[in-house]
């Protein structure tokens, strides 16, 4: 490789940042006519560039437009085919402006893009879950803790655990969005402009809620996308526990929930297999998404300001990261609307592992005033007991159980089987199928308000 050709390779962002180009086309559009209206280049030349961009975004859409490394990034790329258009009026677009507000403005509007196309993306997931729920507010599975049987809980309220959990990505996103939402272009290279640019008017344009305040942090700070990465990460983690879940439910194992073949595959040689291939790619995609929000705080560690080139790198695993998340919260959705829960078998599973202990334990409170540590010491002889003669808790026979604590009586029993246990759960945030129910609708009914249907 000759020094040019090295030059090239490693300079060029074109291979990636042509993403940024419905962006930059918005941005410089907005900038031409701020720099019309104020007088910096004539109306004329405003709306020679305004028409010339309006051609190169149909070319882009059209997959018409020849991208060049030579011209290395998107800015130039477009320049360049601007000035090929429409002549010398090209050259003065850049007035009062530099490469550096303009990449820093285009990456921002990119990721705000996301954030809004994400929140749509959560909003229909939460959707298909409060759904779900809704349908199967008393469904009985087993609760676990350390992933051993623990207490009986509803489906319905184990899928809104994942609503609440979304919700809160949601606001993280939003907040991001608010501190992002600022126009750096007008801050030129790094010091500002002598033009007498109105950069209200050009916040106005592209929709942000005002221009930056400071010229050297406007070009140089990163720490919006870093945000929008952190928060997806946390949300990718969610989304990974969420899968980490169905996989173990669809073992036969478990054999809670059915997926169709929409969402899995067969295997080659075994024929009774149907793995759950894109529950285990949703489950793996927070390591690319964690990388990238590492990847970019290491990248902006250190530089002093304001722009260096090393930001260049960015953008890369930035768009990697929201595109994958994207794509994890899609079939997310998908797997939610396709799920069909065996009743059956989670319940099976939730009589069994002496899962109403802590019932009986809370009977002893209620009806005998014992302490609750008592009360936990007599219900572990209680499931001894029962372990030793094989039975579950609501076999065992009335006697049995007087001979560990003789005031016990008989409407213990109301309370052994896991529908009175999840029943009792009527705790604000218990998992009682009233309490779900309740929860499900409104969640439906807030995401409706918010405009989404299915
Ligand atoms: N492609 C560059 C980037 O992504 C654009 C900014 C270039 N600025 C400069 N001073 N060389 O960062």
């Amino acid at each position: 490789m000759s020094p040019a050709e090295i030059m090239e390779e490693i300079n060029a962002s074109i291979g990636f940042d042509k993403a940024l180009a419905p962006h930059d086309i918005r941005a410089s559009k907005a900038h031409a006519a701020m720099l019309g209206q104020q007088g910096i280049i004539s109306k004329d030349d405003a709306k020679k560039i305004a028409a010339g961009l309006d051609r190169i975004a149909g070319e882009i859409e059209r997959g018409e437009f020849v991208f060049q490394r030579a011209l290395e990034d998107i800015h130039m790329n477009v320049e360049s085919r601007l000035k090929d258009l429409i002549g010398d009026a090209a050259a003065r677009l850049h007035t009062a402006r530099s490469r550096n507000d303009q990449v820093a403005t285009d990456f921002r509007l990119y990721v705000r893009a996301w954030i809004d196309e994400a929140d749509a993306a959560l909003a229909a997931l939460q959707m298909a879950l409060a759904r779900k729920a809704e349908a199967h507010s008393a469904l009985i599975m087993p609760g676990f803790t350390h992933l051993q049987p623990a207490q009986p809980v509803t489906f319905g309220h184990h899928l809104l655990a994942y609503v609440e959990m979304l919700g809160r990505d949601r606001g993280r996103f939003a907040d991001a969005r608010k501190r992002l939402n600022e126009l750096p272009l007008g801050s030129a290279a790094l010091a500002g402009t002598s033009f007498p640019i109105d950069r209200k008017r050009t916040a106005e344009a592209l929709e942000f809620d005002r221009p930056t305040a400071n010229s050297l942090d406007a070009v140089s700070d990163r720490d919006f996308a870093l945000e929008t990465l952190a928060a997806a990460s946390i949300a990718a983690m969610h989304l990974s526990r969420f899968a980490e879940e169905i996989v173990l439910w669809m073992t036969p194992q478990f054999g809670f929930v059915r997926l169709s073949d929409r969402f899995t595959t067969g295997s080659s040689i075994m024929p009774q297999k149907r793995n759950p291939d894109a529950a285990e790619l949703a489950r793996a995609k927070v390591g690319r998404i964690a990388a990238a929000f590492q990847g970019l705080l290491i990248v902006m560690k250190g530089l002093p300001l304001a722009y260096a080139k090393d930001m260049q790198e960015d953008k890369e695993q930035t768009f990697d990261a929201l595109a994958s998340l994207r794509l994890a919260i899609v079939a997310m959705t998908g797997m939610v609307g396709d799920m069909e829960p065996d009743a059956d078998a989670m319940r099976a599973a939730a009589g069994g592992g002496y899962s109403t202990a802590t019932d009986i334990a809370d009977w002893l409170v209620r009806k005998l005033g014992m302490p609750f540590r008592e009360a936990h010491h007599v219900t572990g002889r209680i499931v001894a007991l029962a372990e030793s003669q094989g039975l579950t808790l609501d076999q065992l026979s009335l006697p049995a159980m007087q001979a560990v604590e003789a005031r016990i009586s008989k409407d213990i029993f109301a309370v052994l089987s896991p529908e009175s246990s999840v029943r009792s759960r009527v705790s604000y945030g218990g998992t009682a199928p009233q309490n779900v129910r309740k929860m499900a609708r409104a969640w439906i009914k807030r995401l409706e308000k918010q405009g989404v249907s299915d």
